[in-house]
């Protein structure tokens, strides 16, 4: 399976609080080129549906609490997220469905290209037709 979890050093302590750092191709995969970000999702949401032909992406849940369930074809994956300090990688040709979202939850996401529509596979059986030819 094209994801799994990556965990960040946390740098502080209770007393004063914690940092995380994220740099391109040291705790992070690939070189980031774009982030942004999703908030005030509402609780019942559910929100991607889709995979991607060629970008990587690390999603880090920094308040709140969301689930990702990965699908590459073959086997699936269910991630809980909800600590700053944990990301969840994703590779190409993964499908996902994030859902379960808390009140309050910040996505940040850090993606490997800029954004490109044409880089969406946003038809389920487009993809399934696409893991199949491979
Ligand atoms: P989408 O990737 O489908 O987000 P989600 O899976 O969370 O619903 O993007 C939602 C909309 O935002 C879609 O119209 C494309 C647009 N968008 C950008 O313009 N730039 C971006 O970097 C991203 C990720 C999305």
């Amino acid at each position: 399976m094209n994801c799994y979890i990556l965990s960040f050093d946390e740098i502080g302590n209770i007393e004063i609080g914690y940092l995380t750092s994220l740099e391109s191709l040291k705790n992070i995969p690939f070189d980031i080129k774009r982030v942004y970000y999703t908030y005030g999702v509402p609780t019942k949401q559910k929100r991607g549906f889709h995979a991607h032909k060629n970008l990587e992406q690390v999603l880090i849940c920094i308040n709140g609490s969301v689930k990702v369930k990965c699908f590459n074809g073959k086997e699936v994956k269910i991630y809980s997220l909800d600590k700053p300090n944990e990301g969840l990688y994703i590779g190409p040709m993964v499908w996902r469905e994030i859902y379960d979202y808390s009140e309050n939850t910040v996505l940040i996401v850090l993606a490997s290209e800029l954004y490109d529509e044409k880089d969406y596979i946003r038809d389920y059986n487009k993809f399934i037709a696409l893991i199949e030819e491979k």
